[in-house]
């Protein structure tokens, strides 16, 4: 069956282990996955190697930020790795983030490549601390168009700005939202946050989503609710 699906689960876990019990019960039909820094660091290429062999489109989620050459053979070596989507941070700047695309670029499997612009985690306040006195809109929309003019294709962003972004960027532009919450869920330290079908409706084409799904009593019940609340909105 083919993978449609437009929820990836944040595979937020300290070993291959405790995340493969999880993995182990889910289809690729059902969603895609992704590998953070955690994950990652603890596990290393093996474990994305394995999740790729068992047909998971995977999304690592290393969010590179460093000079333009580093990041171009970090991109280069992710690709390498087979995996279906690969982030840099945004506020690397164009030459940083074209030297992301060329590095991707090297490789005959091309990943999709999307720039991280504000955390979802981030509010006013903490934009401010970091001496930006844009508001998260336009510092988001400010990103997202660098990303695009480099030639990425899309961003890691807030639900809450992909109805501006849907009308400001290219259509086809990659809108992926972390910070979202089902009614009711905890809302951890996510600042930015909406439900998944609120998310959809607003333009985004990727949910990201961990706890409400790993931490859930039920985790694949958790991920089967939201998947039906994704099916059963129609997009406009
Ligand atoms: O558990 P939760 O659903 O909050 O997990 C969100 C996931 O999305 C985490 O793995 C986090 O690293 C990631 N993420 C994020 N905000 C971004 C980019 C990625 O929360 N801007």
């Amino acid at each position: 069956m083919e993978n449609n699906s437009k929820v990836i689960v944040a595979l937020d876990y300290a070993d291959a282990t405790s995340a493969l019990k999880l993995v182990d019960q889910l289809e690729p039909s059902l969603c895609k996955l992704k590998v953070g820094k955690e994950l990652f660091t603890a596990t290393g290429p093996q474990l994305v190697e394995k999740l790729i062999a068992k047909d998971f489109k995977i999304f690592l989620d290393l969010k590179f930020h460093d000079i333009p050459n580093t990041v171009a053979k970090a991109c280069e070596a992710a690709s390498n790795l087979g995996v279906w989507m690969l982030n840099v941070h945004a506020s690397g700047g164009s030459t940083m983030l074209q030297a992301a695309l060329e590095g991707v670029s090297k490789t005959s499997h091309k990943p999709y490549l999307v720039a991280v612009t504000v955390l979802t985690s981030m509010n006013q306040t903490g934009l401010h601390e970091i001496g930006i006195e844009a508001s998260v809109d336009d510092q988001v929309l400010r990103l997202a168009k660098l990303a695009q003019l480099a030639g990425l294709h899309g961003v890691v962003c807030s639900a809450l700005e992909a109805q501006l972004l849907k009308q400001r960027l290219k259509n086809d532009f990659l809108l992926v939202t972390p910070g979202i919450r089902p009614f009711n869920v905890n809302q951890d330290d996510q600042s930015r946050v909406v439900t998944p079908s609120q998310a959809l409706q607003m333009g985004a084409s990727y949910l990201v989503i961990g706890r409400p799904i790993t931490q859930a009593a039920n985790p694949i019940k958790a991920l089967e609710a939201i998947c039906a609340e994704c099916s059963n909105i129609s997009l406009t």
